[in-house]
C-alpha cells in the first residue's frame, strides 16, 4: 500500500523523507520517490527500493519536502509512474484511487496538459496547477482540485511559490500530522515520524491541513478554519506499523472494508449497470464466442475459483472447470478443435509454481489466459495474455484474507460483464447486483462491529482437536475456506465438505466433541443445508450457524449462531468468509499460535 510522507523543519529534509519512508517500507511497495522544495522544485524518483533512490540522489539543501512509496495499482512500477508528480511549479503525492480520473484526464489534455504518466494521481498535480494559474493562491486552488475528485485520496502537495509549506487533505484514506520541535509531518500513518514526535492530529474526510515548520492550521473545503484537538499516542514503533492491531491478519481482516471498495472503485456504472473493466483486452466478440472457461489456483485462491465456478455458470452460462495447479500440470486435458476456451489462473502473490506451470499449459494449447493477481509486475502476469489486478493492497499475514474477498469481487465484476455482454442478464438485474456489491463495505463493517461474539465463540471452543464446516452451493467453498484458514493458523484439524456428502463417510467422525460450522446463508439450498445440521445434530454435534440477520428460524437447529447481514445470495460469501477468518484468527490467539507467520508456511509458493 502506497505511503506519503511530508516534512517541513530544521534539518535537511532528504534525510529526513529518507528516514520516514524507510519506516513506510513494511506497507510494501515498489517504487520511490522525493520532492525537495529548495528556491526550485528538486524531484527524484526510482522503481524499486528506497536504497535505489537514495543512491541516485543528489546534494539537495532544503528544509520542506513530500515523498512517497508507491504500491502499483494504475500502470507499472517504473520511475514515470512514481510519485511525486509534477506540474509546473507544483509537486503532490497521493494515496487511493481516483474514480473519475478518465473524464479528469480527457478534459486536462484537451485544455493542453500532458500526461508523463499513466497514474490517476497526474490528474491532481494538473488540475492543482491549472486552478492555481486561474486562482494564484495555493490553498484555494488545493481546495478546489479536491471537490472535484471522486474516489478515495490522501494527498500532500508543495508548490514552489509557497517555501516551507505543505498543503494535505483526505478522503477515504487516512492521514495524520505529527507535530514536532521546530518540524511538523504529514504522513499516511504515525510510524513515518514517530522517532519524532507522538503528538498527532488525525484529519477528518474533507479537511485540509496548512502545514509549515512552527504552526499547522485546519480547514475544510470551503476554507473555514476547523479547531482539532491533538492525541498522543502510546504505541511502539510495531504496534504502529499494525495500526494498532496485534497482527498483521487482523488488521487485513478490517482492511475488507476498504480493499473490497478498492476492487470495484470505477467499475460499476449504476445507471446502466454496465461493469467498465478497461483492463481486459477481451473483447465482446471473444467474449461471445467462449464456451468453455478452465480456472486454476492454489489454496485459498482454488476457493475464490470455486466460488467463481458458479458465477460463470449461473450468471454468464458458460460451462466452466477448475483445478488446482498442482494437479492440472499432470493431467491430459482433451481439447476439441472448435474448442473456445479462456483460461483464468487465481493467484494473489503472482508468483504460485504451480499455478503458472498450469497456465503456461493451458496457453501452449491455444487457450486465451488472464491472470487475476495482487501484484503488479509479478511473474504471472508476463505469462498471461490479460491481466486483472485486485487492487487490495499488500497483504503481510501469510494467511490470505483480504486477498481472498478482492479475488471474488473482481471475479463476480468478470462474471457480470460477461453475462451482460452474452445478453443473460438485463439491466434491471445488474444494476440490482451493482447496488447490492456497493454495500458490501458497510455490511463488512457490521460484522467488524459484531467481532466480540465471534471472538466468544472461538474461546469456547479453542481446545478442540477436530472441526467441520459445512456448507452447499457456493457456501460449500465458503465452508473449505473456514476450514483451511482454520487449520493454517491455529493447527486444529478442521474438514470443509459439501454438507450433502457428510453421510457419504465423515458422519462417522462427528461426535459431541467435533464442532460443525454450518453456513447456511438464505438461498436455494439453505432447507437442504437445514436437513444437514439436523443429520450432525442427531450425532450430538455442537452446531454454529453462519445465519442471515433476519433469520429467526435458524435458532432451532443450532447452538450458536454468528450473524451477517443480508445480502445478495451470490454476494454472501463474502461476508460468510469474513465471519471464518475472524473464527479462525480468535481460535488461534486463545491458542497462542505465531498467526501472521504460521509454522510450514510461506506467503509466495514459488516451488513446485
Ligand atoms: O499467491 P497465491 O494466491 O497463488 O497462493 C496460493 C496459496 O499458496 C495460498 O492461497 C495459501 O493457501 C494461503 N496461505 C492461504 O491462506
Amino acid at each position: 500500500m502506497c505511503g506519503i510522507v511530508g516534512y517541513v523543519g530544521v534539518n535537511l529534509a532528504k534525510q529526513e523523507l529518507i528516514d520516514s519512508l524507510k519506516k513506510l517500507e513494511y506497507r510494501g511497495y515498489d517504487s520511490v520517490g522525493i520532492t525537495i522544495l529548495n528556491s526550485s522544485l528538486e524531484t527524484c524518483k526510482a522503481p524499486g527500493k528506497i536504497s535505489e533512490l537514495e543512491s541516485k540522489l543528489p546534494e539537495i539543501d532544503g528544509y520542506t519536502g513530500i515523498g512517497h512509496t508507491r504500491w502499483a495499482t494504475h500502470g507499472q512500477p517504473t520511475e514515470q509512474n512514481a510519485h511525486p508528480h509534477l506540474s509546473g511549479n507544483i509537486s503532490v503525492v497521493h494515496n487511493g484511487i481516483i474514480e473519475n480520473y478518465h473524464q479528469l484526464k480527457d478534459e486536462l489534455i484537451e485544455m493542453g496538459y500532458e500526461f508523463k504518466s499513466e497514474t490517476d494521481t497526474e490528474v491532481i498535480a494538473h488540475l492543482l496547477h491549472l486552478n492555481y494559474q486561474q486562482s494564484r493562491d495555493f490553498h484555494t486552488a488545493f481546495r478546489k482540485t479536491l471537490k472535484l475528485l471522486e474516489g478515495s485520496y490522501a494527498v500532500a502537495a508543495v508548490c514552489e511559490d509557497i517555501p516551507d509549506e505543505i498543503i494535505a487533505g483526505k478522503k477515504n484514506s487516512p492521514l495524520v500530522v505529527g507535530l514536532g520541535d521546530n518540524c511538523n509531518f504529514a504522513a499516511s500513518d504515525i510510524t513515518a515520524f514517530l522517532k519524532h514526535t507522538k503528538d498527532v492530529i488525525f484529519l477528518e474526510d474533507l479537511e485540509i491541513a496548512q502545514i509549515q515548520k512552527n504552526d499547522v492550521q485546519f480547514f475544510d473545503l470551503e476554507g473555514k478554519p476547523v479547531e482539532k484537538e491533538k492525541t498522543r499516542v502510546e504505541w511502539d514503533l510495531e504496534d504502529a506499523e499494525k495500526a494498532g492491531y496485534e497482527h498483521f491478519m487482523l488488521k487485513e481482516i478490517h482492511e475488507q472494508t476498504k480493499s473490497v471498495y478498492n476492487t470495484f472503485a470505477g467499475k460499476l456504472s449504476e445507471l446502466d449497470g454496465s461493469i467498465n473493466l478497461d483492463e481486459l483486452n477481451l473483447t465482446k466478440k471473444q467474449i461471445r464466442n467462449l464456451n468453455r472457461i478452465e480456472l486454476i489456483a492454489c489454496g485459498t485462491s482454488y476457493n475464490a475459483g470455486l466460488i467463481a465456478r458458479y458465477l460463470f455458470e449461473q450468471l454468464a452460462g458458460i460451462h466452466t472447470n477448475i483445478d488446482t495447479g498442482s494437479e492440472y500440470r499432470y493431467r491430459n486435458p482433451v481439447f476439441c478443435e472448435d474448442d473456445d476456451v479462456l483460461s483464468i489462473a487465481i493467484s494473489q502473490s503472482g508468483e504460485t509454481a504451480d499455478t503458472i506451470a498450469a497456465l503456461q499449459s493451458l496457453k501452449s494449447s491455444g487457450c486465451n489466459t488472464l491472470a487475476i493477481t495482487n501484484v503488479i509486475g509479478s511473474s504471472i502476469t508476463r505469462d498471461a495474455d490479460d491481466t486483472m489486478y485486485i487492487k487490495s493492497g499488500p497483504e503481510l499475514g501469510v494467511a490470505a484474507t483480504k486477498t481472498f474477498t478482492s479475488q471474488l469481487t473482481i471475479l463476480y465484476l468478470l462474471a457480470v460483464h460477461f453475462a451482460r455482454v452474452r445478453n443473460k442478464i438485463n439491466t434491471d438485474d445488474s444494476r440490482n447486483f451493482i447496488r447490492a456489491l456497493k454495500k458490501l463495505p458497510g455490511n463488512i463493517q457490521k460484522i467488524l462491529n459484531s467481532k466480540d461474539t465471534i471472538r466468544e465463540c472461538a474461546e469456547q471452543f479453542s481446545d478442540v482437536s477436530d472441526y467441520f464446516f459445512i456448507g452447499r452451493y457456493t457456501n460449500y467453498p465458503v465452508a473449505l475456506e473456514g476450514a483451511l484458514k482454520l487449520k493454517e493458523i491455529s493447527y486444529i484439524h478442521a474438514e470443509g465438505y459439501a454438507a450433502g456428502e457428510l453421510k457419504h463417510g465423515p458422519l462417522a467422525l462427528i461426535t459431541d466433541n467435533t464442532p460443525v460450522v454450518a453456513i447456511a446463508t438464505p438461498g436455494h439450498t439453505y432447507d437442504k443445508t437445514l436437513s444437514n445440521i439436523m443429520e450432525v445434530k442427531a450425532r450430538n454435534a455442537t452446531v454454529i450457524a453462519v445465519a442471515e440477520e433476519g433469520d429467526h428460524e435458524i435458532n432451532k437447529y443450532v447452538d450458536i449462531v454468528l450473524r451477517v447481514p443480508e445480502t445478495e445470495e451470490l454476494l454472501s460469501p463474502i461476508l460468510s468468509t469474513i465471519v471464518l477468518q475472524l473464527l479462525a484468527y480468535y481460535t488461534a490467539l486463545a491458542r497462542g499460535c505465531s498467526i501472521d507467520k504460521p509454522r510450514n508456511l510461506a506467503k509466495s509458493v514459488t516451488v513446485e
